[in-house]
């Protein structure tokens, strides 16, 4: 595996280091493209990356260092999310795939009663939803206009899951989409 996460703890040693990323880096996909030091600081005081719920990683790859940064979300849910940016360089590479599968495996391997494990991104962020299928992930739900964008029209927010047996047995499990017939 090319990957290691490592956890970071955005209070005090990561502080500076997790400022600076978040706020270099453009988000396009995200709910705010362009984050501020205000932002990112009320965010880590808020606790929303390490609590209860939420951990944060950072993504390092044996041959590009540190390449990205992750967080899990909804910890005590039945099926956790994440959130995931790799650094601007380190985009458009093709990195993303081993980084989902190292966050998949960390999911089901540190939270043992966890059968699902869940993933939503717009409509246009494409190089995500391949990344999702290229890790054996199925799309569940496309909800129209479900993601809201600041000072545009809103566009769809696609779900995908992967299942724990999936994961272990590297089979897909499908279903039918289509509906019933009325
Ligand atoms: C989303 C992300 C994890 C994807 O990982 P990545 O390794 O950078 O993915 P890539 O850009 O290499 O794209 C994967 C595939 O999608 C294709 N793709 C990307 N954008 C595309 C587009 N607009 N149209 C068609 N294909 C596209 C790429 O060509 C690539 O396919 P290929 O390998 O056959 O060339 C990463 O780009 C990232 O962190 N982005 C910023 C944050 C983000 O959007 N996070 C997701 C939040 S849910």
């Amino acid at each position: 595996m090319s990957i290691n996460l490592v956890r970071l703890d955005a209070v005090k040693d990561d502080h500076e280091a997790l400022v600076n990323f978040m706020t270099r880096n453009e988000f396009r996909f995200h709910g705010s493209k362009r984050l501020t030091r205000e932002t990112v600081e009320a965010a880590i005081a808020k606790g929303a990356y390490r609590s209860e719920d939420d951990d944060s990683f950072w993504i390092d790859h044996t041959e590009h260092g540190r390449i990205g940064f992750a967080r899990f979300e909804d910890l005590r849910d039945p099926t956790p999310m994440f959130d995931l940016r790799l650094n601007g360089e380190f985009r458009g590479r093709g990195l993303g795939v081993d980084v989902l599968r190292a966050l998949t495996e960390h999911v089901f391997t540190a939270l043992p009663g966890t059968n699902r494990f869940e993933g939503q991104t717009r409509e246009d962020n494409i190089a995500m939803r391949k990344t999702f299928l290229r890790c054996g992930w199925v799309k569940e739900a496309h909800y129209r206009e479900g993601w809201p964008v600041l000072g545009g029209s809103p566009v769809a927010s696609v779900a995908y899951s992967i299942l724990r047996r999936d994961w272990e047995t590297g089979q897909t499990t499908t279903f039918v989409w289509d509906d019933l017939t009325v």
